[in-house]
């Protein structure tokens, strides 16, 4: 028991051995450099300074090759990465919508028609002109300068 006790405190990270003796410290376990992840970087970047998660704002890079779908008017895309669907509605406009179906919160099952969204779930269609009332999907304000789509969520 005496050998299992010192083994443990050997081993545990000091903020949670700190803790457990009632002593507070705020501190990662981690002990490694957490700004290498080993992932591959995203053609969108997310600006994490804001405050919230809903003043996000999330950068994209439209002459990317994983955003070609958008190079049409009418083209569109299911940005599953960042949970969105991106809409081109003209040369100087394309809409961000979350894809989080109002319905029952599917995501990836949606096609595009005549002025709607279609989640294939439970085929319910919404609106993609962030109008009407009841269940809608939730649009996100976009702004394009050049060939950088900035959407703010
Ligand atoms: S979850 Fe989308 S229609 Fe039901």
């Amino acid at each position: 028991m005496k050998n299992k006790r010192r083994y443990f405190l050997k081993t545990a990270c000091a903020p949670v051995v700190f803790s457990i003796f009632g002593i507070s410290i705020i501190e990662s376990c981690s002990s490694g450099d957490d700004d290498d992840l080993g992932t591959t970087p995203s053609p969108g970047s997310v600006d994490n300074s804001a405050e919230s998660d809903q003043d996000k704002s999330l950068s994209i890079d439209l002459t990317n090759s994983n955003f070609s779908d958008l190079g049409d008017v009418g083209g569109w895309m299911n940005y599953s990465e960042e949970k969105m669907l991106l809409l081109r509605i003209n040369t100087i406009e394309i809409r961000a919508f979350s894809n989080v179906c109002p319905h029952a919160g599917s995501n990836n099952q949606w096609s595009h028609s005549n002025s709607k969204f279609t989640c294939g779930n439970h085929n319910r269609s919404f609106n993609d002109d962030c109008s009407g009332s009841g269940l809608k999907l939730t649009c996100y304000s976009t702004m394009i300068e050049g060939n950088i789509l900035t959407v703010s969520r």
